[in-house]
């Protein structure tokens, strides 16, 4: 059977789409050099399907390790998320967002068309639409970076564009995430961040543990319904479910295209907060500090191109993504070495 190369494969998203992946029977190999990881999160997609996950330690820029991967196995996809994603550490070590983003990219690739695979998801985001002028937001917006993780998402894309217009072989999805959060609802696998999150959901899920103390709510004065700013959350199985439908379109023959992953539904970060109380029954203090810089208004997604191409729609809800988290959380306090 051809074989899913999974890149960054035990990271948040990419050890999610592994379980979806594998319970639909696909042959499922993941290279990750665990810089942002634990291969534990690969044990857990183990136990949640009872099938085997192939694992090679690595890094997408060993050009030689890439090469023996792709001549040992017959492999007819690759799903790529390996990646660095912080954004604030991008604006402190911008070379090694793009050394790592972009030159990785680029050496899968050189290494996919060598061994005549050309079939590629790529990971993008939401954040190639900068500070859009309207919502919600569809495919054919206005691209812009505000940071040199996102330009490393919009370079890549365009780098894309480029390889498929030199040869009309290629079938690329970019899939353009808005905010995933949420868990496995079996309450073993999840998000780990390192050190001091940087995204609201396991901000709040720390608060509500107690590891921290207070959530800081980055501004109370956008032109918002309650003044903080909205994002269209969108749980990382729903997400996960998306990458199965590219796949499948890869082989129709697609072209480049990009995909909105969204719900279509914006959320404030005060929602969400009340969303969390009422699930963990836990009280969240929060203080609203200065604005975050950087950060924008508001965003959401028109999923409907995902729907009408892919035949894709997110179908959990917010009360599912947050007491996936609230289980994943509490049943694994300090992440997958707890
Ligand atoms: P993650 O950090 O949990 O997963 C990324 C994985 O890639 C990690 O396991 C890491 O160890 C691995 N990796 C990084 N560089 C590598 C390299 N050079 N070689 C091999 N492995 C490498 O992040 P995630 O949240 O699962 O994100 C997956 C992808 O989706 C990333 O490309 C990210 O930019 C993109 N994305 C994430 C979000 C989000 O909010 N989580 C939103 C939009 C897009
Ligand atoms: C959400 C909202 C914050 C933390 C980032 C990247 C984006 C994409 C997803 C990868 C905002 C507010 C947050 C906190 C807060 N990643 N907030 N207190 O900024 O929409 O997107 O992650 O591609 O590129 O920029 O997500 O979760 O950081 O913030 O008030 O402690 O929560 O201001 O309104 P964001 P986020």
């Amino acid at each position: 059977m051809n074989v899913i190369l999974i890149t960054g494969g035990a990271g948040y998203i990419g050890s999610h789409t592994c379980v979806e992946l594998q319970e639909r029977g696909f042959d499922v190999l993941v290279l990750d050099n665990l810089c942002n990881s634990h291969a534990e999160s690969l044990n857990r997609v183990e136990q949640i399907t009872g099938g085997n996950v192939r694992f090679i330690e690595g890094d997408i820029r060993d050009r030689s390790l890439l090469a023996q991967i792709f001549q040992n196995n017959a492999i007819s996809c690759v799903v790529h998320f390996a990646g660095l994603k912080a954004v604030s550490e991008s604006c402190e070590l911008p070379l090694a967002y793009y050394e790592n983003n972009v030159s990785g990219t680029i050496t899968l690739c050189q290494t996919m068309a060598d061994n005549g695979v050309r079939n590629l998801v790529f990971s993008s985001s939401a954040t190639v639409y900068g500070n859009p002028a309207s919502l919600p937001i569809t495919e054919d917006f206005p691209l812009s970076a505000t940071n040199p993780y996102g330009r490393s998402k919009l370079v890549i894309e365009e780098i894309l564009a480029d390889l498929h217009k030199a040869d009309s072989r290629w079938n690329i999805a970019l899939l353009r995430y808005f905010n995933p959060v949420g868990a496995h609802p079996s309450g073993l696998m999840g998000e780990d961040p390192n050190g001091i999150p940087n995204n609201l959901m396991p901000c709040v899920s720390q608060v509500a543990i107690g590891k921290r103390k207070i959530l800081n709510v980055f501004g109370n004065d956008y032109p918002t319904s309650d003044g903080t700013g909205v994002r269209d959350y969108i749980h990382v199985q729903d997400l996960a479910c998306g990458h199965i439908c590219a796949i499948q379109r890869l082989d129709k023959n697609c072209g480049i295209q990009a995909w909105n992953l969204g719900v279509g539904q914006g959320h404030s970060v005060l929602d969400m907060v009340r969303a969390f109380e009422k699930v963990s029954e836990q009280p969240i203090p929060y203080e609203v500090v200065a604005r975050r810089p950087g950060d924008i208004a508001a965003c959401y997604a028109d999923p409907s191109k995902a729907r009408n191409d892919l035949g894709w729609v997110a179908k959990k809800s917010l009360e599912d993504m947050v007491s996936d988290v609230w289980r994943w959380q509490s049943q694994n306090p300090n992440g997958y070495y707890g």
